[in-house]
């Protein structure tokens, strides 16, 4: 999908002169001196305590980093600043779904953290409880995170479209026994209520419950607390010009937790620490994105997803500079609203989402054509491959042909930037993500591990460990070594398993070709396909569900659903719209399938496998290939038929 050599791009010389890293030597550099290279990533943060050793292997594939070392994260995204006489420095700016902004300083933003972290401490929340966060794009939720972190206790943020289940799920698994929310908050111009979905949950679960409700909606949105319910802005009254000192937090301790989807029906609780995580998040925030004090700063994602932890709060916060927050749609009220935001904020750095860039396209490029972009210098993406039509579009129509275009390869395992050019340095090869970055070892291998040839198509690994890795997943170590682990490592060699495939170049540039286990990421968000076929089997007079992913024309992959109905039942609108339901309520909408497909039967191996890349080859009207090998091969007619809805 890489294009051809002459549609790659050298950076921009205007960019390459002030870029953060423009040292061609540094490949070499970390490669000669690993994985002592590190100290440069623990280096940009402010430790309490100095760490001892770089790396420890000895409990692998449980490797810690920077050993002996503590620190506290919101120490290092509030307090140094503004010990560094930068106070006043815009540290968010946030625009509201209904054009209302607000800044907060550093200073300001430093206030409410206090105030927020001794709000929780009065409330019982100590070093190592783990505080779900359920909260919309609102500055409430970086506070929030902030605010944890001030005091060592870990938080697990939960996307705010995820349903009530899913949230009780969640704070289950993550024995949470502490929950921020808010009312409600405007969803499609209209109020949305988030408070009964949180209470629904909190039903759910056996143990008694904190809450923290903030007001998001006013008098638009009328709420009640019951008993153990606090009101966000009478804890901040409460605990008015409270100070709390950062709790020295060992380097391995753990800074949150973030659910994501696995191969298995049950979200994983990946875990990240403090002291690795947060310094390969402000690295590669520096080094990739580039970003500097004095830059406004833009990503789009949600703060629920990974890439908002990294590189909207933690990233940007270290590095103390302005980070935009957005809590709206690119579409609403209108289609310029994100060219708005970069103009009225002269953005200088934009990072978003393939899936936001194609909807762009098909909009055309009168919107972004009438406003002045020219505060841009570096533009990215994140998520998902992106095909060089749009990479090409994005780099003209955005960056107006001046500036570099990154697009970063990472997961929520990872925790930062893995596979990318660096803006400074290297060629761009639109649709290939680029080469792994300084001192990580991205390889592509076939079945057998053994590493292939340019041009191959494999598995797509890393052989080394880096700061940014999560070290385990919550109360579950066996899923974490056997899941990532077992795959290619042979002895004492661990090899981490990304759950993606890829082809490399001769040059080293890794083309990502998405997901080759069970998990479909739609638009940035990444799905289990067992978590939506488990809600699908729920439902009554459903027999049997596979779900795959399809490709989609803006969205990249789409949730297609083939379903068989037990002898109840007969395909009908009435139980495809229960379906979707079904989806919505379980998981949250945007898992909704594209699409229900109704078949007689699902495409069985002799053992009784479920063959998906069957469903996914009729789904995508590609070839089918070999069937001889399935059970039930007079089914596969039906199901094409159905797929075409004859
Ligand atoms: C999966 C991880 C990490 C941020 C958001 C997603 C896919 C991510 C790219 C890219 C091709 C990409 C992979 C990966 N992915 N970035 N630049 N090119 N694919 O985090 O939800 O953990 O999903 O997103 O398939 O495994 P996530």
């Amino acid at each position: 999908m890489t294009a051809p050599p002459d549609e790659h791009r050298e950076p921009p010389s205007s960019f390459v002169e002030q870029a953060n890293l423009r040292d061609r030597t540094i490949c070499e550099e970390f490669e000669a001196n690993w994985p002592g290279c590190w100290e440069q990533a623990a280096d940009v943060l402010d430790w309490h305590r100095e760490y001892d050793q770089v790396l420890d292997e000895s409990n692998a594939p449980f490797y810690e980093w920077f050993c002996g070392g503590e620190l506290n994260a919101s120490y290092n995204c509030l307090d140094r600043h503004i010990e560094a006489g930068r106070k006043n420095h815009a540290a968010l700016k946030w625009e509201g779904k209904r054009r209302e902004t607000r800044t907060y300083t550093y200073q300001d933003l430093s206030h409410e953290v206090n105030e927020v972290a001794a709000a929780l401490r009065d409330l019982g929340v100590g070093e190592d409880d783990v505080v779900t966060l359920y909260l919309p794009m609102i500055p409430e939720l970086p506070i929030a995170m902030l605010a944890c972190a001030r005091i060592g206790a870990p938080h697990s943020v939960v996307f705010a479209g995820f349903s009530a289940d899913a949230l009780a799920t969640r704070m289950e698994s993550a024995t949470s026994e502490y929950l921020i929310t808010c009312d409600g908050y405007y969803r499609r111009g209209n109020a949305f209520n988030q408070k009964s979905k949180a209470d629904n949950a909190l039903m759910e679960l056996d143990n008694d419950v904190t809450t923290v409700v903030v007001d998001r909606l006013g008098e638009e949105l009328d709420h009640t607390l019951d008993e153990r319910q606090y009101d966000y802005e009478d804890l901040l009254i409460a605990h008015a010009g409270a100070r709390v000192s950062p709790v020295a937090r060992d380097g391995e301790d753990m800074l949150f937790l973030m659910y994501t989807s696995g191969t298995t029906g049950e979200p994983k609780g990946v875990t990240h620490t403090t002291g690795g995580y947060l310094s390969y998040a402000a690295w590669t925030a520096r080094t990739v994105l580039d970003v500097k004090p004095e830059d406004t700063y833009w990503c789009s994602a949600d703060i629920g997803w990974i890439t908002g932890h990294s590189y909207t709060v933690y990233g940007p916060l270290a590095l103390g500079t302005t980070s935009v927050i957005y809590e709206g749609t690119p579409d609403y009220p209108d289609r310029s609203r994100l060219w708005e935001i970069i103009e009225r904020n002269a953005v200088d750095v934009f990072y978003t989402a393939p899936t936001a860039i194609r909807a762009f396209m098909k909009w055309g490029e009168q919107y972004p054509e009438s406003h002045d972009l020219s505060s841009l210098r570096l533009l990215g993406t994140v998520g998902e491959p992106i095909n060089p039509r749009a990479w090409k579009w994005y780099y003209t129509h955005i960056g107006n042909e001046s500036c570099p275009v990154v697009d970063t390869w990472w997961q929520t395992e990872t925790g930062g930037i893995m596979i990318t050019t660096l803006p400074g340095v290297n060629t761009m090869k639109p649709g290939s993500a680029g080469p792994s970055l300084p001192g990580i070892g991205a390889r592509v291998v076939s079945e057998d591990g053994s590493t292939i040839e340019a041009g191959e198509a494999g598995y797509l690994v890393i052989d080394r460990p880096w700061p940014g890795m999560f070290r385990t997943l919550y109360g579950n170590d066996d899923q974490y070594v056997h899941e990532y682990w077992d795959r290619f490592s042979v002895d004492d060699e661990w090899v981490y398993l990304t759950g993606d495939g890829a082809t490399v170049d001769e040059d080293g540039y890794i083309t990502v070709l998405g997901r080759v286990d069970d998990v479909i990421n739609v638009s940035g968000h990444r799905l289990g396909t067992m978590e939506i076929e488990s809600a699908i089997v729920g439902v009554s007079g459903v027999a049997e569900a596979a779900v795959v992913g399809g490709n989609h024309e803006t969205n990249g992959t789409a949730v297609y659903a083939y379903v068989s109905t037990d002898h109840s039942q007969e395909p009908s609108e009435a139980l495809e719209a229960r379906i979707t339901d079904a989806v919505e309520d379980t998981i949250g909408p945007f898992a909704r399938p594209e699409d229900v497909i109704f078949t007689p039967e699902l495409p069985k191996t002799r053992s009784g496998k479920i063959m998906r890349r069957l469903l996914e080859n009729i789904a995508n009207h590609e070839p089918l290939g070999d069937t001889s090998t399935l059970r039930n091969p007079e089914v596969v007619g039906e199901i094409e038929a159905a797929d075409r809805k004859e």
